[in-house]
């Protein structure tokens, strides 16, 4: 087949830290691959490997080999459940937006060598507001803000949808309402959001849906697998599978450009626009 084909990239935030992201984005990415989807998790948190936890995988190496040459991306991947590949984050992430042209032109033939055999890149992020966070958010398609019912999740949210949608002109950016009771729940909490937005950002930001609180997620991570294997039949696995249903209809009608080189050239050309 001489398709085009074309990475789906999707960045994966919030305002405040433990609200869900690792879990979202681990979960949505095994959600994905069953429904027979190609993916890849790119752990851009600092440090912390909280994919791998979540993914149930190990990693030898991790991003700041490649960073210093050592190791091309194709090395360092691990593969988790369901085909989903995880790239190993690193706290040298952080300079991921200030590579020289050449480091950079080096990761990005790397990169190039997987360009074709995806369908989603998911990129993990640190929370808040970083020029880090807020570069690789900028070189997405898809920006998911994770939000929790508490007052500081939801302050810190809209603080940084303010800043992606006022600051870096961002678009594209969907709600997934997380340890929530109910999907009616999720919804209340996502309208009360927007229309927080409409008022005084006048922009729009969709609702993705909705994940239930459930205690399978941890004890799925505390048994190295995937919530979706270790408890199929679970609140939040079927939460999960609706979201992944939800993003393959979101993508599909996708018009933006795309691509991962052009995620990662993105990237690149940001830093000397964002200080
Ligand atoms: N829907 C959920 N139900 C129950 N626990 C959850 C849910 N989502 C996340 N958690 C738990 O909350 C904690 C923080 O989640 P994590 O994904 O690591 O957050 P972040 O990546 O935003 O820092 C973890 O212990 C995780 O297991
Ligand atoms: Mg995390």
């Amino acid at each position: 087949m001489n398709k085009v084909h074309s990475t789906q990239v999707i960045g994966i935030a919030s305002g405040k830290g433990g609200v869900g992201k690792t879990t979202v984005a681990a979960n949505l990415a095994v959600s994905l691959a069953a429904l027979g989807k190609r993916v890849m998790v790119f752990d851009a948190d600092l440090g912390l490997a909280n994919a791998q936890l979540a993914l149930g995988c190990r990693a030898k190496y991790n991003f700041s080999h490649v960073l210093s040459g050592k190791k091309t991306v194709q090395e360092i991947i691990v593969e988790g459940p369901l085909g989903v590949q995880l790239v190993p984050g690193s706290s040298g992430i952080q300079r991921m937006a200030s590579l020289s042209v050449v480091e950079t032109a080096g990761i990005i033939q790397s990169f190039s060598e997987i360009e074709g055999n995806l369908d989603y890149l998911i990129v993990d992020l640190a929370a808040g507001l970083s020029d880090t966070v807020m570069t690789f958010l900028g070189a997405c398609q898809h920006r998911f803000i994770i939000v929790k019912d508490d007052p500081s999740s939801i302050a810190d949210a809209y603080a940084t949808i303010k800043v992606m949608i006022q600051d870096y002109k961002l678009d594209n950016i969907s709600i997934i309402s997380n340890c929530m009771n109910s999907q009616a729940a999720g919804d209340r909490l996502y309208q009360g959001i927007t229309s927080v937005i409409q008022r005084f950002l006048g922009g729009q930001v969709a609702h993705l849906g909705t994940i239930r609180e459930d205690e399978m997620v941890l004890r799925s991570i505390k048994a190295s697998k995937p919530l979706l294997q270790f408890s199929p039949s679970s609140a939040a696995t079927r939460d999960f599978e609706l979201l992944a249903k939800t993003v393959t209809k979101l993508t599909a009608n996708a018009s933006i450009s795309g691509g991962l080189q052009f995620f990662l050239e993105r990237l690149s050309r940001q830093d000397t626009t964002i200080k």
